[in-house]
């Protein structure tokens, strides 16, 4: 690689590459004209090389242990933003004014409401589905409901759509797990804040008073700012290339919502809780490290390593602080899970196998543990998960639609199948 060019010697040939720099990171070599000018694609499963886009929105530092959403770093965010200014940082660009944040409030808590016959949609599911089963259906759904928000061309039909998906994303949330233990559905409330509206509507019932309390609302709230974007990774890439399609925002979100529900990705913080139920007691974390080093084992320690992260994920030491907070303020003075989790976290730390595997603890392990302490199940664990991570979702997807230069998503293979043969008669087969 010399200056900003790239050289690649093939079949006899030299190709210059571009490279291009970004404000921060790696730099990409732009390898757009490759099979164009040589006739061969890239191989790279996993994109563990690759940049998919061009992107102004979040930037990770994996080995620094660094996470800025548009520049600012997210211990800042967390220490001092509300959820609706990191959504209107991450929509627009900025930090909102007074006047934009007041707006921006009015215009998002006006639209948490659903329809109200997504209720009787609600009710076609089995009580005992997993919510995020549930999520998936009834958000893709949402287009069947608000279609007057489909356009992707119109500029203002695309903002009332991501308006609405921030907003309803709590009221469905809190649908989906009041429809699981079989209370009736709670409506929003807007004198409340988006984190306290989402907790009455979780845990208020129609016949008594329900007090939010405001620590726990917080810790609520920095849990949705600590998942509010992260760059490309599965889910954010799945809506991106839904998107590339051209098809509506609420069919991209919900094609990210079944993306995340996997446990390598969204669905850790439920098994890394599972993980330190079924380990029981801090004397056997041994037998589970061990079983975690043995590569015959497909065991994994939930919770821990990172893709990106090479470094303690920031967002795991304020997701460490904030469980504390909410177990002080519970008054959970022995919690035998948080025990586990603080030894595991100690052992895996100073363990060889995980030092030089760079696997630091990751934002799941600690979330679990909080969201268990605020009276949540461990299947509503990936809901909020998703509820936070819908803002970054639709950043990313306003940003791809309102690029010219955006294209339909479409990788090519390396065939390693049959090369071509001739059919034939069953009869001879
Ligand atoms: N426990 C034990 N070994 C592990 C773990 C783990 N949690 N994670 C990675 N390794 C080992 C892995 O076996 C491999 O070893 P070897 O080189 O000997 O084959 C090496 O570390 C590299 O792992 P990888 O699977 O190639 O790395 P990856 O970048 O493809 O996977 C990951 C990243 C997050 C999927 C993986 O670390 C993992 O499965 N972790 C547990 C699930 C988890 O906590 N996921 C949440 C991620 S953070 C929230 C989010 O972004 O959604």
């Amino acid at each position: 690689m010399t200056g900003s060019t790239a050289k690649l010697e093939l079949g006899g040939k030299t190709h210059e590459l571009n490279v291009r720099s970004g404000t921060l990171g790696p730099d990409v070599i732009d390898i757009a004209s490759l099979y164009a000018s040589t006739g061969a694609f890239t191989y790279d499963p996993g994109f563990t090389s690759t940049a998919s886009c061009e992107s102004e929105i979040t930037y990770i530092d994996g080995d620094a242990g660094v996470l800025l959403h548009r520049g600012y770093p997210i211990e800042q965010l967390a220490e001092h933003g509300d959820f609706l200014e990191i959504c209107y940082l991450l929509l627009y660009g900025d930090l909102p004014t007074k006047a934009q944040k007041e707006d921006f409030d009015y215009r998002v808590t006006h639209h948490t409401m659903v329809h109200e016959q997504m209720t009787k949609f609600f009710t076609g599911f089995r009580r005992d589905a997993h919510p995020m089963a549930v999520m998936c259906g009834v958000v893709g759904a949402l287009a069947a409901f608000y279609h007057d928000s489909i356009d992707i061309s119109d500029p203002h039909q695309r903002m009332v759509a991501s308006i609405r998906l921030i907003a309803k994303m709590p009221t469905i949330a809190a649908m989906a797990y009041k429809y699981h233990i079989g209370q009736p559905f709670m409506y929003p409330k807007n004198d409340l804040n988006y984190a306290a509206n989402f907790l009455h509507m979780c845990f208020a019932v129609p016949c008594e008073d329900y007090k939010v309390n405001p620590i726990l609302a917080r810790a609520v709230e920095r849990i949705f700012i600590l998942h509010a974007d992260h760059e490309q990774n599965a889910s954010t890439s799945t809506v991106r290339l839904a998107g590339s399609s051209g098809t509506n925002p609420f069919a991209c979100i919900a094609a990210g919502i079944a993306c995340l529900w996997g446990p390598a990705h969204g669905g850790a913080n439920e098994a890394a809780l599972n993980m330190l139920a079924e380990i029981g007691h801090v004397d056997r974390i041994p037998e589970f490290i061990n079983r975690a080093k043995d590569r015959s084992d497909p065991f994994r320690l939930m919770g821990f390593g990172h893709r990106v992260y090479k470094n303690y994920d920031p967002r795991a030491k304020i997701m460490q602080q904030t469980a504390h907070e909410v177990l002080g303020e519970l008054g959970i003075k022995d919690d035998p899970l948080l025990d586990i989790a603080i030894e595991l976290e100690k052992i895996a730390l100073t363990d060889e196998y995980f030092i030089e595997k760079k696997l630091y603890p990751n934002v799941d392990f600690y979330s679990g543990i909080t969201l268990k302490a605020l009276g949540f199940p461990t299947t509503m664990f990936t809901v909020l998960f998703a509820l936070a991570r819908t803002v970054g979702w639709i950043a990313q997807w306003k940003e791809m639609i309102e690029d010219p230069r955006q294209k339909i998503g479409r990788p090519r293979q390396l065939y390693t199948g049959a090369a071509q043969r001739d059919y034939t008669p069953i009869a001879k087969r």
